[in-house]
Parts: C-alpha cells; structure tokens; sequence
C-alpha cells in the first residue's frame, strides 16, 4: 500500500509545480515499498541521489516562479527549502558513514516534507496568484 496519497489540498498550479510534487509522493512510496520488502538500505543510497537532484531542481523552478509574480514571502521560503535540501545531504553523510537507520529517517523526512512544506509554504503561492487575480479583475 502506498506510503503517502496525494491530496486535493496540495495542488497549486495544475501544472509543472505539481508534476514535480508528484514525483516527490511516487518516490517516498518507492522508498516506503523498498523498506517492507526489506531492501530499504539497498535502495535508499541511489534514491538519495536521484532525490536531491529532484528537489534541487524542483526548488529552483518554484522560486522562479515566486520571483516571475512578484511574491511576497520568498526569503521564508527560500529557507525552509534550504533546510530541506542540508537535511537531505545530512541524510546521505549518515548512510556514507554506514548508518542503517537513513531508510526510515528519509521515509519521515520526506512524508513531513511533502505534508507540511507543500500545505503551508508552497500553498501560498496560490493564494499569493488568488489574490493577484482578485485585484486584477477588480481594478
Ligand atoms: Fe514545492
Ligand atoms: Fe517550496
């Protein structure tokens, strides 16, 4: 069973953001998979390093896009994203030094990741665009 849904409450732009984000759910789940199966540490080496590439570049879309509207609260963001990507490399540093527990702190990493980044920062964007539109067409 899959390890993390993606839910209505994540979608932001109906485009790139959220291919991105899904991509994201699909590799926790590959992860999730490989851990009951066992394989978990055979696996979570070469998934960190297909998952920080992901997200660096995951990353400098979606600031991109903030910097494209104009928005407002980017520095916040940019730094919860920053500790995202050094939580990652910590992560790969631990299963370098042979830590056997990286699977499941990548497993939780990523679940609070997806659950709490997407819903409180990256949700903002879209309100961000919300409101841009409102004062538009009101004007
Ligand atoms: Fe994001
Ligand atoms: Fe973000």
């Amino acid at each position: 069973m899959a390890y993390f849904i993606w839910a209505n409450d994540m979608a932001i732009d109906h485009g790139p953001i959220d291919q991105d984000h899904k991509m994201l759910v699909e590799q926790v789940n590959q992860l999730h998979t490989a851990t009951e199966a066992g394989r978990g540490q055979q696996v979570v080496g070469q998934l960190l390093g297909e998952l920080i590439r992901s997200t660096v570049e995951h990353i400098r879309r979606e600031e991109q896009v903030m910097r494209q509207l104009g928005y407002p609260r980017l520095k916040q963001h940019q730094a919860s994203h920053v500790d995202f990507v050094n939580d990652l490399h910590a992560l790969q540093q631990k299963f370098a030094a042979g830590n056997i527990t990286v699977a499941a702190q990548l497993s939780t990493l990523l679940r609070d990741w997806l659950s709490l980044h997407i819903r409180r920062y990256d949700r903002d964007i879209l309100t961000f665009m919300q409101e841009k539109r409102r004062t538009k067409t009101a004007a």
